[in-house]
């Protein structure tokens, strides 16, 4: 999994989470196209929040557990509400990835049951927020970076800490959990680009244990 390619510098960013540079860089490809099949089967949508607000970033779910928000609140749920089906099951890959990435960030055995695909465009940003709708915050967050590049904002357990900004690269991997489980995170309006993969768009695949 850790290839010619991986640089191998992780870069610590608190207790329980760490920036793993270009972890993913190498299974990249596989983890677009098995993306593709996911954006097939389920499209990714702008949902509503819950005070009404279309969301600037498209999303869609795979696994046996998708985020949802509608006027009713933000849960996850089994179907997808577009189509009444099941979310597409997990890709191989996209588990492999996950399980491999926590390991090494210190979380062995991570099961993921959901995957929030999340689809910027430029010019779209995501404000601060804690990852708090899972059922148990004892498993890691595995966020995975494609196409465009990113700033993520690392901020700390209270919104008042003033976040961190990481430029986060095609192939980057962060994992959050432990002691970092509830940070609060979030993406920087997205600059325009071109990615040789994915072109004018930044995908993030985020894994979580939510039920
Ligand atoms: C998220 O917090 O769900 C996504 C973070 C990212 O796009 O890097
Ligand atoms: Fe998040």
């Amino acid at each position: 999994m850790t290839g010619d390619l991986f640089d191998g510098t992780d870069q610590p960013l608190a207790p329980g989470a760490v920036l793993l540079r270009g972890f993913a860089r190498e299974v990249a490809p596989a983890l677009v196209d098995a993306a593709r099949a996911v954006i097939a089967g389920a499209p990714l949508r702008h949902m509503v929040t819950p005070g009404g607000l279309e969301m600037g970033v498209a999303m869609t779910n795979c696994g046996p557990l998708g985020w949802v928000s509608d006027r009713r609140g933000y849960r996850y749920q089994a179907a997808d509400p577009l189509s009444g089906a099941p979310w597409p099951a997990l890709p191989e890959a996209f588990r492999t990835l996950a399980l491999d990435a926590a390991a090494r960030a210190g979380f062995p055995g991570f099961v993921p049951d959901a995957c929030l695909v999340n689809r910027y465009a430029p010019g779209t940003r995501l404000s601060l927020h804690q990852d708090r709708d899972e059922a148990d915050f004892g498993a890691p967050i595995v966020s995975v970076s494609l196409g465009l590049p990113a700033v993520f904002l690392f901020g700390g357990l209270s919104r008042a800490d003033r976040p961190r900004r990481l430029a986060l690269a095609h192939g980057d991997v962060v994992v959050w959990g432990g002691p970092s489980r509830l940070v609060y995170h979030g993406v920087a309006p997205l600059a325009a680009g071109d990615h040789p993969l994915l072109g004018a768009q930044r995908i993030n695949l985020t894994f979580r244990k939510a039920g």
